[in-house]
C-alpha cells in the first residue's frame, strides 16, 4: 500500500476505535437515559423512549396451544406455533419478501392488504383444517417504534430500516391489519402486538429451562438489519406508568427500549463524517443514530462513504473518474450498494492477494483494485465492524448493571436471547462484543458471566406466547 493511502486509512481506523474510558462513560450515560425514558411520557421524542409493552410477566415454559404469528421487519414472516407446554414447540413457517415499492412512496392500505394476502396464502398452504368458526389467535410482531396503549393496540411513532409510509404514522397498526384480514374473511384475530425484541425475550424465556441450563434470560436483543433490546423492569421503576390500569398481580413490565435512539443528540457517541453521510441518505434522517452505527442495514454504506472519501482525495481507485463524472448507477454513486454480507466476506479474506475482495470489487462493482487498495478496504471493513460490535456492548452492560442486584441470591449466568444476521453470521462480531463487555466489566468480581444465545424464530415464537396470554 502506498504511504499516503496507508496514512489516510489508518487515520480513519483511529476515528473508529473506541477505548475503555469511552465504553464505561457510554454505559453510564445509557443508564441515565434508561431512567429518563422510564420517567418521560413523550414516546415520540428523539431520545431512548423505553416503551411499555403491556407484557407483565415472562413465560414459565408451560404455555400451551396453537397460535399464529406474523412478523413484519425487512421481510414478512408468517408462522403457526404449537406450544407444547414443556419449553418446546413445533412450527410451520413461510417467509415473503416485502416488495420495495410497498415500503415507501406507497400507502399503508397497500402494505397491509399485501400482508393479509400472504396470511391467506399461508393458511391455504399449511392450515386447510381451520374453519371460520375456529378463529386463530394471532400475535403481530411489528418491529418498529410503537407507542403501545394495550397489549393489542399501538400507534406507530416512526418508520425505520428504510420504510416510509407517512399515512401510517400516529395510527393503530393492529386496526389497519385487522381491517385487511377481515376484508379477506380470514379466521384470524390479532390479540397481541409486540416488538421483535420483546418477542425474542419471551421466546428465550420459554425455551430456556433454567433448571437445566443454569442461566437466566434477562435481555432480548436484535442485531440484524436494525438493532434494539427489551428487558423486564419492576413497575416501581416505571414512573410513567403510574396512572395506567394494569392487572392487579402485575409486578413489572417488559420494556421495548428502542435503543437505536440512544444518545440521539450525539452527546457522547462518535460522529465521523461517514456517519453523518449515511444519516443524510436515510428516510429517517436525524433519528436512530446509534442504530446507524451498528446495524446491518448501514455498515456497508459507512464503508462506501469512506471509500468515496479516499477516492475524492485521489488516494484510492486513482485511475477512475471522480464520482460526479460517473453514471448514477456506478458503485461510487449508488446508495446502500455494499452489503454487510459482502463486508463479512472481506473481513476474513486471508488469501495472499485478497482474492475475495478483488473478485467482489471486480465482478460485482466493476472496480479494478490494486493489492494495496484491497488492503485499505479490509482495514476499513474491520474498523467499522469492530466499532459496531463494541457499541453493542454498551446497552448489554448497562442492563446487566441495572438488574444484577435483583439476582444476587442465585448463581445463574445472565443470558441474552439474540436474533439477527449480524450476530449470527458476521465473523468475529460476538467475540468483539464480549471483549468490549468485559472491558466495561459489569460482572467483575462475581463468578457470573454473560451468555449470548441465538434464538432462531424468537420474534415469532414470542408473538405466539403473547397471543397465548391475551
Ligand atoms: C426498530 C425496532 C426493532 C429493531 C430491530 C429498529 O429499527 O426501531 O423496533 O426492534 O429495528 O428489528
Amino acid at each position: 500500500m502506498d504511504e499516503e493511502l496507508r496514512n489516510a486509512t489508518e487515520k480513519i481506523e483511529d476515528e473508529f476505535s473506541l477505548d475503555r474510558n469511552f465504553l464505561v462513560k457510554a454505559k453510564n450515560h445509557f443508564l441515565t437515559s434508561m431512567d429518563a425514558g422510564l420517567t418521560n411520557e413523550d414516546a415520540a421524542r428523539v431520545y431512548m423512549p423505553m416503551l411499555p409493552s403491556f407484557v407483565t410477566s415472562l413465560p414459565t415454559g408451560k404455555e400451551l396451544g396453537l397460535f399464529l404469528a406474523a412478523d413484519l421487519g425487512s421481510n414478512f414472516r408468517v408462522c403457526s406455533i404449537d406450544l407444547h407446554g414443556d419449553h418446546s414447540f413445533d412450527s410451520k413457517q413461510s417467509k415473503y419478501p416485502v416488495p420495495k415499492r410497498l415500503m415507501k412512496n406507497s400507502t399503508s392500505d397497500a402494505l397491509f392488504s399485501f400482508l393479509a394476502s400472504k396470511l391467506q396464502e399461508f393458511l391455504k398452504t399449511h392450515h386447510h383444517e381451520i374453519q371460520n368458526s375456529t378463529a386463530l389467535k394471532m400475535g403481530f410482531t411489528f418491529s418498529f417504534p410503537v407507542e403501545q396503549i394495550a397489549i393489542d393496540r399501538g400507534k406507530l411513532i416512526r418508520w425505520t430500516k428504510g420504510y416510509s409510509l407517512p399515512d401510517c404514522v400516529g395510527r393503530d397498526v393492529v386496526e389497519f391489519f385487522q381491517k385487511h384480514i377481515d376484508m379477506l374473511n380470514l379466521p384470524i384475530s390479532i390479540v397481541a402486538l409486540t416488538n421483535d425484541t420483546v418477542g425474542t425475550l419471551l421466546a428465550r424465556s420459554y425455551t430456556n429451562n433454567s433448571e437445566t441450563t443454569n442461566s437466566r434470560t434477562v435481555i432480548g436483543a436484535i442485531f440484524g438489519t436494525g438493532t434494539n433490546g427489551a428487558y423486564f423492569e419492576k413497575l416501581s421503576n416505571i414512573p410513567k406508568l403510574a396512572g395506567v390500569t394494569l392487572p392487579g398481580d402485575a409486578q413489572g413490565m417488559v420494556i421495548n427500549m428502542e435503543w437505536g435512539l440512544f444518545d440521539n443528540s450525539l452527546d457522547i457517541l462518535p460522529a465521523t463524517k461517514y456517519d453523518n453521510f449515511v444519516d443524510k441518505v436515510t428516510p429517517n434522517r436525524g433519528y436512530h443514530l446509534f442504530e446507524k452505527r451498528i446495524s446491518g442495514m448501514f455498515l456497508g454504506e459507512i464503508l462506501r462513504a469512506a471509500i468515496v472519501d479516499l477516492h475524492e482525495k485521489s488516494l484510492i481507485l486513482k485511475d477512475m473518474p471522480k464520482a460526479k463524472f460517473l453514471p448514477a448507477t456506478h458503485l461510487l454513486n449508488q446508495r446502500f450498494l455494499i452489503l454487510t454480507e459482502q463486508m463479512a466476506r472481506f473481513e476474513i479474506d486471508e488469501s495472499e492477494n485478497l482474492e475475495v475482495i478483488r473478485t467482489v470489487c471486480e465482478t460485482e462493482w466493476h472496480l479494478t483494485t490494486t493489492i494495496g487498495e484491497r488492503e485499505a478496504i479490509k482495514i476499513l471493513t474491520r474498523a467499522i465492524s469492530k466499532r459496531a460490535a463494541y457499541l453493542c456492548a454498551i446497552p448489554l452492560s448497562a442492563i446487566v448493571t441495572r438488574v444484577k442486584d435483583e439476582y444476587r441470591q442465585d448463581d445463574k449466568d445472565f443470558e441474552v436471547g439474540c436474533v439477527g444476521s449480524i450476530i449470527e453470521f458476521y465473523p468475529g462480531f460476538e467475540e468483539h462484543l464480549l471483549d468490549a463487555f468485559n472491558k466495561i466489566g459489569p460482572l467483575k468480581g462475581s463468578n457470573k458471566k454473560i451468555i449470548l444465545k441465538l434464538e432462531a424464530d424468537g420474534s415469532e415464537v414470542g408473538a405466539a406466547l403473547c397471543a397465548s396470554n391475551a
